[in-house]
């Protein structure tokens, strides 16, 4: 924590929590002990986030994708969403911490939905930090619904094609509703987005590590966020400067930009 200046922090960061499974497996239990831990690990992190003042918070923690897993096991992860959304009420209204939801959520069980408009509703006056919990999500998923969107309003006469711009996808896509990724960090070791939050990090910052979900903690994020300071971002232009290089700039400092 030492090195992290918390006057720099990230607005938004997003995190894959990948390896809960792995975890588990390597101590010879069950997957879903895997995830019960990784609730742990949400736990840590968000008091972490919260008390470093960061924005927003948004984690995997349902794909799209993830449907396809065993029944057993989609099961015991909706009932741990389920008893998350319970046992952390107060965690979030003492700590003024907004929940939000992104994703298919439609596709949830029901009494997952419920729960989860009800401390949306309970926590959305919140300012202290917003954290997005995305379920049954998928980027080209969340795109596809934007497109889906802006043709209707384009059928119904009330924009034109021409008035599609970054702007009014952006209108469109609930995972910018909290602005654009900063920090994107992946555990359990593979370096891959996996269909998360593909239009809001286009200029994220990647942080892979080794380290399982389940083992994640506050000292961890600061880890993060350390070699997220230490890094520069150019959003494609030129170090140094604050506007995009003039077109005979030299193509080697175009070429550091990008
Ligand atoms: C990936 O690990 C993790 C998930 C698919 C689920 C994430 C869920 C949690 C962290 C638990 C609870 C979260 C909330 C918000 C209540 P994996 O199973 O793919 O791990 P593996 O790659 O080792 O198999």
């Amino acid at each position: 924590m030492g090195l992290v200046d918390v006057s720099r922090l990230p607005k938004h960061v997003a995190i894959i929590m990948d390896g809960n499974g792995r975890w588990a497996q390597a101590r010879g239990k069950p997957r879903t002990l895997g995830h019960e831990r990784g609730a742990d690990a949400v736990r840590a992190t968000m008091r972490a986030a919260r008390r470093l003042g960061i924005p927003a918070l948004t984690l995997y923690a349902f794909s799209e994708q993830n449907w396809d897993r065993p029944e057993a096991e989609v099961n015991a992860l909706v009932d741990l969403l389920c008893e998350c959304l319970v046992s952390e009420r107060n965690e979030l209204v003492d700590n003024e911490i907004r929940l939000s939801a992104i994703g298919r959520l439609h596709k949830l069980p029901e009494r997952a939905q419920s729960k989860l408009s009800a401390l949306s509703s309970e926590t959305e006056s919140f300012t202290g930090m917003t954290l997005t919990l995305a379920l049954s999500y998928g980027g080209r998923e969340e795109l596809v619904d934007a497109a889906r969107a802006l043709a209707r309003r384009v059928r119904d006469a009330e924009i034109e094609p021409s008035d599609i711009d970054e702007a009014a996808i952006e209108l469109e896509l609930p995972s910018m509703d909290v602005g654009p990724v900063d920090l994107l960090v992946r555990t359990g070791g593979e370096q891959r987005i996996s269909n998360f939050l593909l239009w809001s990090s286009a200029y994220a910052e990647f942080y892979f590590t080794d380290e399982l979900w389940p083992d994640f903690d506050a000292s961890s994020l600061y880890r993060a966020l350390e070699e997220y300071q230490a890094r520069e971002r150019r959003f494609g232009l030129v170090p140094g400067t604050k506007t995009k290089p003039a077109v005979n700039e030299s193509s080697d400092e175009l070429e550091r930009a990008i």
